[in-house]
């Protein structure tokens, strides 16, 4: 069996039976429940493809399920052909490898005496790392689909959903696009006009969320769930709703191991921006399944990013100190609760209230000794400009944030690996 496990209280999920989406214990109680890939493949092998779905295809939950089911290694290889090829067609590229390269002038102008490693996502699909993700779950939906399994009867008759209106609304009306699967987009009413425009073209259905009478939350995650609870699939990066969507974004995460492997290096840190947490989390998993496959000697310590303006992680992570992690996962509330104040920064896509993924990525920073670094405006401005100006990648300010912390604490190596995430738009 192809299993998930709950890293809050244990429960399985048969992905070939059941959707390997949320916890089906997730409500109601304090555990903190985020479906986790319990059955990785013994020494899988890396492929010599360019798309990192085919190439790294042996680590994959969907693939393992598309064999397990007795489709064919040719059969994945068309799924993702027909995927990249619609994708080429929608959004004008397909997942490739993504650059890194050390950036020396960038180094050097920030006063850094050792190497920069520049994971360069900008180019990615749809102009973020956040496609990775959403890939990962659409090709789980195919597989489901190909192979006829239980747990995708009558899925092709359910709607996608996602609460977004940044980075994550944008690849998931690409990845939709590109597999004809209907979405909705839950955005609020002050939503990007050039962000709508472009979901409009991609064929979102978009739906405006006004807060109503007496409701405390986000009015596009409740609208959201409203919308699963009646029979949509979550479509969206946050690891609670459905934990299947962090397994994509560990592409990146092979992706930069691979290379340090190939040169001979692995940094001492690596500074990752987090707003929900999907991404830290996807790169703290993909690094310790690295490690594990002999592809790199230690792990580079984690060290999460977020600005003072919001930051939950920073906050949980204190509070976790000397405590136990597994007792951690369940009393949530002890360590993560939404951020009382609306906070503003130019960083606006790591402003999550709450940081859905971050037990993972406290792990993830315990094995690796790492830690969460808080940055002010003045420095996300900063890196904001230093990337701008001493590399040739055109990140956003979201993009640059990690590089923020590096401002912050350069002491926390001599060679340092960040991710320009996303394109300036
Ligand atoms: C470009 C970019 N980088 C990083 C992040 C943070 O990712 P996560 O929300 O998974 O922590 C986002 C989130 O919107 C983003 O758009």
């Amino acid at each position: 069996m192809v299993g998930f496990r709950c890293h809050g209280c244990g429960a399985k999920v048969d992905a070939g039976l059941d959707l390997a989406f949320r916890c089906p214990n997730a409500d109601g109680n304090d555990v903190d429940h985020v479906l986790v890939f319990d059955s990785e493949a013994p020494s899988p092998s890396i492929g010599s493809e360019t798309d990192p779905f085919l190439r790294y295809r042996q680590w994959l939950s969907p693939y393992r399920l598309a064999r397990e089911a007795g489709l064919p290694d040719t059969a994945w290889i068309d799924l993702v052909g027909e995927l990249d090829e619609a994708l080429i067609a929608v959004d004008g590229r397909g997942f490739r490898v993504t650059p890194m390269a050390d950036r020396r002038p960038l180094a050097e102008a920030l006063g850094l005496a050792g190497s920069l490693f520049v994971k360069d996502e900008t180019g990615n699909v749809s102009g973020s790392h956040k496609a990775r993700h959403l890939m990962g779950v659409m090709l789980y939906l195919r597989v489901l689909e190909t192979a006829g399994l239980p747990a995708g009867e009558n899925i092709r008759s359910r709607r996608l959903a996602i609460a977004s209106c940044g980075n994550a609304a944008l690849a998931a009306a690409v990845v939709a696009r590109a597999a004809n699967w209907p979405l909705d987009v839950f955005i609020p009413p002050d939503a990007d006009a050039s962000v709508k425009a472009r979901l409009g073209d991609l064929g979102a259905q978009i739906t405006i969320c006004d807060r109503r009478p007496g409701e405390t939350g986000d009015p596009c995650y409740l609208r959201v769930r409203e919308a699963v609870a009646a029979g949509a699939i979550p479509f969206g990066v946050q690891g609670t709703d459905n934990g299947l969507a962090i397994e994509g974004g560990r592409t990146l995460a092979f992706e930069m191991a691979e290379e340090f492997h190939r040169i001979g290096t692995v940094p001492d840190a690596l500074f990752v921006q987090v707003g929900g947490g999907a991404l830290a989390s996807a790169l703290a998993q993909g690094l310790a399944l690295a490690r594990a496959n002999g592809l790199l000697p230690k792990l580079p310590k984690l060290i999460a990013v977020q600005t003072e303006g919001c930051a939950p992680l920073a906050r949980a992570w204190e509070r976790l100190d000397g405590i136990d992690l597994a007792t951690a996962a369940k009393t949530r509330s002890k360590f993560m609760w939404p951020w009382e104040t609306t906070p503003s920064s130019l960083a606006h896509g790591i402003l999550d209230d709450e940081t859905y993924d971050w037990w993972a990525i406290a792990e993830g920073m315990r094995a690796s000794g790492g830690s969460t670094v808080v940055v002010d405006e003045a420095q996300v401005a900063a890196a904001h400009r230093a990337g701008r100006t001493h590399t040739d990648i055109v990140a956003s300010a979201t993009g640059t944030a990690g590089l923020a912390g590096v401002i912050a604490k350069p002491e926390a190596g001599k060679q340092i690996a960040v991710i320009f995430s996303g394109v300036e738009r």
